[in-house]
């Protein structure tokens, strides 16, 4: 059990904010097999909320679900942020706000967000601040070691500073590719001197590394891992690996697709999942071509539910 502001958390386990495939699809699937402590919604653009597009509130649709959900929001200054918080406390049931402070997307970084705020501190400091001032809602942050060098101690400090309620650590620079493996070896430095909420991240695919890395830290995120096995968090929590059980969440994957999208914008959903979803798996090579080159969302479904785990 984990604390993060006012809110009890079930499970140290925790699915990580992953652009269009931490969606409200995916999201409802992890709720529905349960055994996870918190999830992240994809991130948003704290402007988008403010400007009220059409194309970021559908991004945010939220329901009621039995596992807290976090929205995560991305700008470069502290107005943005504070109306776009002050919005989702009072229009939607969002149970907390993370921070995202180490998206190395171009697009991100040339608009001074993401984990370009990594480099400007006293930045941080008065997003915090303001953000702090204005909700109740738990705040947490989503920070990297640092942007091309290592500066996760000043930032953690800085953080702590300002009362966020907990602060993932993806273990990479905003400058390292994934072909480099996270660096885990600043886990137990962090965790000494840490006083809030201490959440991993990186590099997570089974549930027995999950629970090596779970000696190291206060609590685990998970990102690709879970797309590629959404039943890795009841693994963890000791479920039996179950192939029956696998097929089931594909058919009830599409199921969801079908609820909340749209005809016409299925077929991409279900193709941005399968990238991480075929990961590790039988035959992936053939079936995640088979799967791109679908013309609709029927002939792809039919490839995806004969995925095995
Ligand atoms: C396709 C994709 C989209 C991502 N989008 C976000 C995002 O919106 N916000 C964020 O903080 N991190 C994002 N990340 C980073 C993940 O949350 C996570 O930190 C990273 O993938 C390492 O964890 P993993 O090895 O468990 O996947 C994204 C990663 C991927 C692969």
């Amino acid at each position: 059990m984990l604390k993060i502001g006012n809110l009890n958390i079930k499970y140290n386990t925790m699915l990580s904010p992953m652009a269009s495939l931490t969606d409200v699809s995916f999201r409802k699937l992890l709720d529905e097999i349960g055994f996870i402590g918190l999830m992240v919604s994809e991130m948003i653009s704290a402007e988008g909320v403010n400007r009220l597009n059409k194309r970021t509130l559908s991004m945010m649709r939220s329901f009621e679900f039995k596992t807290p959900q976090f929205i995560q929001l991305f700008a470069s200054e502290p107005e943005p942020f504070v109306n776009a918080v002050k919005f989702i406390e009072k229009e939607t049931n969002f149970s907390g706000i993370d921070i995202n402070m180490g998206c190395p997307a171009n697009k991100v970084i040339k608009r001074g967000a993401g984990a370009f705020l990594l480099k400007d501190p006293k930045k941080i400091a008065s997003i915090i601040k303001e953000i702090r001032n204005n909700t109740k809602l738990p705040v947490t942050v989503k920070i990297r070691l640092g942007y091309s060098k290592v500066n996760v101690f000043e930032i953690i400090d800085i953080l702590e500073n300002e009362g966020v309620d907990a602060i993932t650590v993806h273990f990479r620079l905003k400058s390292n590719r994934y072909n480099e493996r996270a660096n885990w070896e600043y886990a137990s430095s962090i965790k000494e001197r840490i006083k809030t909420v201490f959440i991993g991240n990186g590099d997570i695919w089974d549930a027995s590394n999950a629970k090596e890395k779970l000696k190291f830290v206060d609590g685990l995120m998970i990102g690709r891992g879970a797309v590629s096995n959404p039943l890795i968090f009841a693994e963890i929590a000791g479920e039996k690996r179950d192939d029956l059980r696998f097929k089931q969440i594909l058919e009830r994957f599409l199921e969801l697709i079908e609820e909340y999208y749209k005809p016409e914008f299925r077929l991409a959903k279900l193709k941005a999942h399968t990238r991480f979803m075929i990961h590790n798996k039988i035959n992936s090579k053939k079936l995640r071509q088979r799967i791109y080159n679908s013309k609709s969302f029927k002939e792809a479904g039919n490839y995806f539910k004969s995925i095995v785990l």
